[in-house]
């Protein structure tokens, strides 16, 4: 079963997050009939609309561009691949037509939870995983022993993973606790903040992105919910 039909957004709510108007001017506009929720006028600001719904203002879509920017809260569990014959996927948490169109902007280990990005557009995705962008991508990260403080000065300087040719590029560590810490890093090697925290003789036991870039997880999605970025959100990941 997907997660959109079990996630109904209020409309003015919805509305307010995919336009730039208020609450309050969304709640006028719908009070007013302009707007149309999959065809029909609803005049109803506290009315479910689910996530992919489609919205005109006096019969204009509300969709930014016909292509799809998407953000999910990622359980354990679930991999960031189309399909795989073991594990359920990203995707299977969708209720998307053509959902093979879709693929992940950054993925994330089986194990780790929080903010994935899906598009069909190819240019904005590279801009957000591509290093040379320098897209940053803000992990909580838990960890098995105490963090050690000369970590901060190796981060920001780069550290060397094993197999891998050159240092990682400059990361921000903020300790928060003495296992606890929140990690800016704007590449996306492989199991790169484990590997980060393995080479300082530490381990990650929960790992959970936050944000990419100004896009942060929306507090409203529970875990293996989903939602349409806005334009403002679409528009900060520079293509
Ligand atoms: N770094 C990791 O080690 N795992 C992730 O899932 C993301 C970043």
């Amino acid at each position: 079963m997907s997660n959109i039909s079990n996630k109904l957004l209020r409309l003015d709510r919805y509305l307010a997050s995919v336009t730039d108007y208020s609450r309050s001017d969304a709640k006028k506009l719908i009070k007013a009939g302009e707007i149309t929720v999959d065809g029909l006028v609803v005049r109803d600001p506290a009315q479910g609309v689910a996530a992919n719904a489609e919205l005109t203002l006096n019969g204009h879509s509300l969709r930014a561009a016909s292509s799809r920017y998407i953000m999910l809260n990622k359980p354990q569990g679930y991999i960031c691949a189309a399909r795989d014959r073991r594990h359920q996927t990203v995707l299977d948490l969708m209720d998307e037509d053509n959902p093979e169109r879709l693929h992940v902007a950054g993925r994330l280990d089986i194990d780790t939870t929080g903010l994935v990005l899906l598009t069909d557009d190819g240019n904005w995705s590279h801009a957000v995983t591509s290093p040379q962008r320098k897209c940053w991508k803000r992990y909580y990260v838990e960890t098995a022993e105490v963090i050690n403080e000369q970590a901060q000065l190796h981060f920001s300087r780069g550290v060397f993973l094993k197999d891998d040719k050159a240092r990682t590029l400059p990361a921000e560590l903020e300790i928060l606790g003495e296992r606890v810490a929140r990690l800016k890093i704007c590449e996306g090697r492989y199991h790169q903040v484990k590997r980060m925290f393995g080479a300082e003789g530490n381990l990650v036991t929960r790992l959970h992105r936050e944000a990419i870039g100004d896009i942060v997880l929306d507090a409203d999605l529970a875990e293996g919910e989903y939602r349409y970025l806005t334009a403002a959100e679409v528009a900060s990941v520079q293509k």
